[in-house]
């Protein structure tokens, strides 16, 4: 063996054990007792988790003209330091662009700067025969999964066109993942706010409630339910649209779906911070109200939902959530998140007896390696699995800053909380990529990671 983790307690999605960990090359070679090797890790006292999965993440994405703070490289650091050895980002093509050549030219985007391996869902942006005609082969190319928006210029699908994405994406085992959000509703009720004058960040929540998202959850559920295919609904915040996937299982159909820690720990108060600072809380679907919290925490402990991903989206506060200042509906939408994830769930969940370790590293690694057909190379600990793991201080105590962080934006939304339980290092494919908090690895030596076809039938 190159090198044993050693003493360490190995958590995965099915069990707790302690016991050592052989690494040969970039995969894990052997798990067991008293193994031996060239280098040893100490994990005494630690938890030895495999490296966490980000299934939802906007690094170097363009809005109009303006870009996501977080580059590849500075994205991808961010992650590592936060325990997240694999993440997975879009295609940023709108409508009517090739949906081919939208690949490549994300892809050279990412490639050669991603700090940790990365896969991507495709950005489905129109139905035409053209890019209906492209999946199968983008599906055998490693793109399992892909987004489609009901809401959003010029991404936002209509209901036809989304039923012949769901029949194409079912046959070439592409899971089609959706942000539901009624775009009619939202553009209704932000047009009588402000023509009410209502023009604050507090009035964001206001303009898409809980009824607009568990309309659109509802309604792509259905569309994918009359032409029987999975469906993966993304960032889901509330009790309305949980129910709507709960009735949609009890109906027989296969649908998941993710949140995220903001819709766990931030709500609708955030919006009220005094000043102009409720924009930078201004993500959609909006934040709720604090009741949303534990319903949210409960349908993960029981498996009603899969995965926590971050949707990391981080745009300047100064010179980007500002162009919203005479109107909430200019205000770029998304926060940071991706360093914070693991530890957030980790202290709050785990430590609070909220979620069981097991649980805790299904729905942050092994879930959206699963889903995003990464898993069993990415999200858990086998022998065969690659080498990616963190070894994790369950009493290292972080107040949380964006001084100490490492993502670019100069905020963060959960700044202030204390944690308990950090990692300590980090091993992407065999190799130290974080150690004490810093990143000692290298920008571009993350890999594309294809994803696996999903199996529906
Ligand atoms: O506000 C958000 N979440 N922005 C990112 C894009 C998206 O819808 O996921
Ligand atoms: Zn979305
Ligand atoms: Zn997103």
């Amino acid at each position: 063996m190159d090198c044993i983790v050693k003493h360490g307690t190995v958590v995965t999605a099915a069990g707790v054990m302690h016991a050592d960990i052989g690494i040969k090359g970039e995969k894990i070679a052997a798990i067991g007792q008293n193994l031996e090797g060239d280098r040893v890790i100490d994990a005494r006292g630690q938890y030895v988790f495999p490296g966490f999965v980000d299934a939802h993440v906007h690094l170097q994405m363009t809005v109009g003209d303006i870009v996501t703070g977080d580059d590849f490289a500075s994205g991808t650091i961010a992650a590592a330091c936060g325990g997240t050895t694999t993440v997975i980002d879009f295609t940023s093509n709108c409508r009517g662009d090739d949906l081919l050549e939208g690949v490549t030219a994300r892809r050279a985007e990412a490639d050669g700067h991603v700090a940790v391996d990365y896969s991507m869902h495709l950005t489905l942006a129109d139905a035409t025969e053209k890019t209906l005609a492209q999946l199968p082969a983008l599906a055998e190319a490693g793109y399992a999964s892909a987004k489609m928006y009901t809401t959003y210029e010029p991404i936002r699908l209509a209901d036809g066109e989304i039923l012949r994405l769901l029949a194409t994406t079912r046959d070439c085992g592409i899971l089609p993942m959706v942000h539901a959000e009624n775009h009619d509703a939202i553009a209704y009720l932000t047009a009588e706010l402000l023509g009410q004058g209502k023009t604050g960040p507090r009035y964001h929540p206001l303009s898409r409630p809980p009824l607009v998202e568990a309309e659109a959850a509802h309604r792509v559920a259905v569309l994918a339910q009359l032409v029987d295919a999975p469906l993966y609904i993304a960032h889901l915040t509330c009790r309305e649209t949980l129910d709507t996937v709960l009735a949609a299982r009890q109906r027989g159909q296969l649908i998941y779906a993710e949140t995220c820690p903001q819709y766990l720990f931030l709500s609708q108060e955030d919006y009220e911070r005094p000043g102009f600072e409720g924009a930078k809380f201004v993500l959609s679907p909006a934040l709720r109200d604090r009741a949303n919290w534990d319903v949210l925490w409960q349908a993960l402990s029981v498996e009603q939902l899969q995965v926590v991903s971050t949707d990391h989206c981080p745009w300047y506060y100064e010179t980007q959530k500002v162009l919203g200042r005479d109107s909430f509906a200019q205000i770029p939408n998304g926060a940071p998140g991706i360093e914070t994830r693991v530890p957030l769930l980790f202290s709050e969940g785990v430590g609070k007896g909220r979620l069981s370790l097991r649980r805790f590293v299904e729905v942050c690694a092994t879930g959206p390696a699963r889903l995003h057909g990464l898993y069993p190379r990415k999200g858990t600990i086998a022998v065969g699995s690659d080498a990616d793991l963190v070894i994790y201080d369950p009493d290292k105590e972080v107040t949380l800053s964006f001084k100490t962080l490492h993502q670019q934006v100069a905020y963060c939304p959960f700044a202030g909380r204390t944690l308990r339980g950090y990692p300590r290092m980090v091993l992407l494919r065999g190799q130290v990529i974080v150690q004490d908090g810093e990143f000692v690895g290298r920008a571009g030596q993350g890999q594309f990671i294809p994803g696996r076809p999903f199996a529906f039938h």
